[in-house]
């Protein structure tokens, strides 16, 4: 991994900002399922059903139990080396550095990482489906739950199919228009607008680096791609750099 290390810090220079985009695959080897491979999320649940707007209006009480379900399941797992590999990358970079996550769970909260930003809301808060107040939120969601402010009803705090993602005004776009590099790590790149962020990195000039058990775009897209686990990968080539930084 000193090769690709080497030409990440080439790309980064003195001063240059890491932005990277992490995806249900960071979170595999935590044992949490992804989406779209083989057995994952979408293969159990029809989108539909569960992750819309209009699902939650026709059948409220079926979503709430997909996502307490999986607010359950979260209790029961534990960051990996490749959260904590970027929790150490953040430590490194401190203000160069952003993490901006599709996942929902908090293993990059739990593995130290602070410049974080989940685009796609958090399992573990609630939001009021009036007012919008989101709040803390670690057990059940249920119908008779509601706003302490207004008195809605609450739903979780996640971006569903046909809503927009979170930090798309100010965040986002300022983390990955002046990036030296961007790390794609764990992402199928399915989902709009996240799978444009490499492209508008790309635009600008960034060195952009895709982490994933395979290719998920050509050489057009990516200047580097390594192949393998993150839990395994990252935390070679993030001691590479800090070796070099
Ligand atoms: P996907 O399930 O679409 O893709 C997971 C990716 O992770 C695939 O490209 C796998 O090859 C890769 N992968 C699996 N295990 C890995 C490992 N150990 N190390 C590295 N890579 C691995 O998940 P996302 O791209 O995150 O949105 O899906 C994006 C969005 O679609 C999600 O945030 C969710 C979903 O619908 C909403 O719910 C709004």
């Amino acid at each position: 991994m000193k090769n690709e290390a080497e030409k990440v810090f080439e790309a980064l220079g003195d001063s240059g900002r890491l932005t990277v985009l992490t995806g249900a695959g960071i979170s595999a080897e935590s044992g949490i399922s992804t989406f779209r491979d083989s057995g994952g999320l979408w293969d159990q649940y029809e989108i539909d059903d569960v992750a819309t707007p209009e699902a939650y209006a026709a059948n409220p009480s079926l979503v709430q139990d997909f996502y307490n379900m999986r607010r359950a399941h979260l209790g029961t797992v534990q960051p990996n080396a490749g959260h904590r590999a970027l929790g150490r990358l953040e430590e490194l970079l401190g203000d160069r550095f952003t993490l901006i996550t599709q996942n929902v769970d908090d293993l990059h909260d739990r593995a130290g990482s602070r410049r974080l930003l989940h685009m796609h809301g958090e399992l573990y808060k609630a939001r009021c489906a009036d007012c919008g107040v989101a709040v803390e939120w670690r057990t059940d969601i249920s119908l008779d739950d509601r706003c302490e402010s207004c008195s809605g009803s609450m739903r979780p705090h996640i971006v569903w199919f046909g809503e927009l993602p979170f930090y798309l005004e100010r965040e986002i776009p300022e983390a990955c228009g002046d990036s030296a590099v961007f790390f794609s790590i764990g992402t199928s790149g399915m989902v709009y607008p996240a799978n444009t962020l490499v492209s508008q990195v790309k635009a600008r000039g960034g060195f952009c680096v895709e982490i994933n058990l395979e290719k998920t775009a050509g050489p057009g897209v990516f200047d580097l791609q390594i192949e393998g686990k993150a839990g395994e990968t990252l935390p070679l080539l993030i001691a590479e750099l800090e070796a070099l930084l």
